[in-house]
């Protein structure tokens, strides 16, 4: 990262991480704040360990923190009953010569034994799947090992049935027969089927790639979650982008299976999300050299969007809208996050008072910012100008906290707040005097409270709880998310 300093970069995108470390203690966190502190945008994954509650990598206020959603690309398959019910699925192996004619279809697991459900080594033998569709559970082994056992017993083609934990989230895989991996309500589907008739039929067809699916983006299950565990007060991951089944260039052949040397592959991670938000920033610094990483930053995440492309919110694995912790300020909108209107910007100093008030000692402040530091001025860690809240309230506490925009929109313009959400047994006031923001130029500068309670009669249902507020002005939406932690 330092010799990237020296190159004079604009952008870097890093997609690796460990565990959460206090970050006087991460040497990503402190090459990164070198980086920024010179004007250079700096990406992270948000890391692999989801869907567990905290279990973030790269939680610093100075990087962007990336998880990962899929996108509206399919490589579909679909199984066909003999009831003509067709239910979609998906695999990566669709051969051109293979006989679509319904056959019959068994599930090894009808009689409970587990071991033959998902279709385990050994668990097919007294079992005749030959010239038959085989529909196993996953969980047993990884689904290609599957599909090899069901191929040795000589079955001619695999469904696989997700589990509910899963649900809703299948992959694409280069599977060595035909095949096709359902969702668990299609699974279910399935074995209704399977129940209802003594003579069970079922087919795969294949369909090839299918853009412009509705449900997407959706958050997948291993995009790390928040809360932040090395700075409660910061909402983390900041975004989520595309992150699963990436086509991607690779670095030497992938494909053992079918005699070919494909340089291509598939790859799913916050790895693959972490550089999509580089090139889009890079993109944003083309287009406006002057901002710097906390505006770039702010333009993506106050334009981030909470729905799917079927206007319903972004749902996760179990097919349950995501929360706060999931997405962040949502999912990335480029040409949205080229026109923000209204900025949170943050000089590099101002995150030295943010860390002395995180309770790091000058000496380990110094380690990060490599300069003397007395911690003299102390801040609340939701005190930073942050393009998000995470607010931590007793019952009966009131607290309060400033923002600062910065206009980057039009010279003339008055932002009102719309659509403010808290949840139930908290309430806020915004206080800016009047109740909008009026600029009368670009780059100007206008302030304005937020004050968050939680009444003294407590009503709040969870632990954690989430909500947000927009400033709107014509075409600019300016939207904070908040995350509530009721102690
Ligand atoms: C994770 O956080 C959610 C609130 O966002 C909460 O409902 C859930 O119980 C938490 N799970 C764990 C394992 O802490
Ligand atoms: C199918 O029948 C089996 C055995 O009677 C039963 O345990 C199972 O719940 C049924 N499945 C569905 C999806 O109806
Ligand atoms: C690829 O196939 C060759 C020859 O069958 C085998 O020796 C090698 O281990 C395989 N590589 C991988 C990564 O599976
Ligand atoms: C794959 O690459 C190797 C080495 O370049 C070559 O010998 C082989 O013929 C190639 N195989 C195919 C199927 O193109
Ligand atoms: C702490 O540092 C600030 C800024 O460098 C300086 O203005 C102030 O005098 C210092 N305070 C003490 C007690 O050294
Ligand atoms: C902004 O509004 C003021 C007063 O209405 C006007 O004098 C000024 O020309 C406007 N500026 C721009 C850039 O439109």
């Amino acid at each position: 990262m330092d010799a990237a300093i020296e190159d004079g970069v604009n952008v870097m995108s890093l997609s690796l991480g460990g565990p959460s470390l206090r970050f006087s203690e991460d040497p990503l966190a402190i090459a990164a704040f070198s980086a920024v502190e010179k004007g250079i945008f700096v990406s992270f994954a948000a890391g692999n360990s989801g869907p567990l509650n905290s279990s973030l990598s790269n939680e610093a206020p100075w990087v962007l923190t990336v998880g990962a959603s899929t996108i509206d690309r399919r490589i579909r398959t679909s199984v066909l009953l003999g009831n003509k019910q067709v239910l979609d699925g998906e695999s990566m192996y669709q051969p051109k010569n293979f006989d679509h004619k319904l056959c019959h279809l068994v599930y090894p697991g009808k009689d409970g034994d587990k071991l033959a459900a998902s279709c385990m080594k050994g668990s097919l033998d007294h079992i005749d799947v030959k010239g038959k569709v085989v529909l196993c559970d996953v969980g047993g082994a990884e689904n290609i090992e599957m599909g090899q056992v069901v191929k040795d017993a000589g079955g001619t083609a695999m469904i696989i049935a997700n589990d509910i934990d899963t649900g809703v989230f299948i992959r694409a895989e280069a599977h060595v027969l035909p095949a096709s991996f359902v969702g668990y309500k299609e699974g279910v589907e399935i074995k209704k089927y399977f129940n209802s008739t003594s003579s069970p039929v079922a087919s795969i067809l294949f369909r090839g790639t299918v853009v412009g699916t509705k449900t997407d983006p959706q958050v997948t299950p291993f995009s790390s979650r928040g809360p932040n565990s090395a700075s409660p007060g910061i909402l983390k991951p900041d975004v989520i982008g595309p992150g699963f089944e990436i086509l991607a260039a690779w670095h030497e052949s992938v494909d053992n299976q079918t005699g070919t040397n494909a340089t291509f592959h598939f790859v799913s991670g916050t790895s693959m999300a972490c550089p999509h938000l580089a090139g889009i920033a890079a993109l944003l610094k083309g287009a406006h050299p002057e901002w710097s990483p906390a505006t770039i930053k702010s333009a993506i995440m106050t334009t981030g969007s909470q729905v799917s492309r079927n206007g319903h919110p972004i749902i996760e694995q179990r097919d349950l809208p995501v929360d706060v912790f999931a997405i962040g300020s949502g999912h990335v909108n480029p040409p949205k996050a080229h026109e923000p209107g209204l900025v949170f910007d943050i000089q590099p100093d101002d995150y030295i008072p943010y860390l002395c008030g995180l309770g790091y000692t000058p000496k380990d402040v110094q380690r990060i910012v490599k300069k003397t530091v007395n911690c003299s001025k102390t801040i609340p860690e939701a005190q930073l100008n942050y393009p998000s809240f995470a607010v931590s309230l007793k019952r009966g506490d009131s607290k309060t906290y400033s923002r600062t925009v910065t206009n980057v929109g039009m010279a003339n313009s008055t932002y009102t707040i719309r659509d403010v959400s808290v949840p139930q047994g908290a309430s806020i006031v915004v206080d800016s005097h009047p109740q909008e923001l009026s600029f009368t130029s670009v780059h100007q500068k206008l302030a304005y409270e937020v004050t968050f309670t939680r009444d003294i009669n407590d009503k709040v249902k969870g632990p954690y709880g989430q909500g947000h507020m927009t400033w709107v002005f014509g075409k600019y939406t300016v939207r904070t998310p908040f995350s509530f932690k009721f102690e």
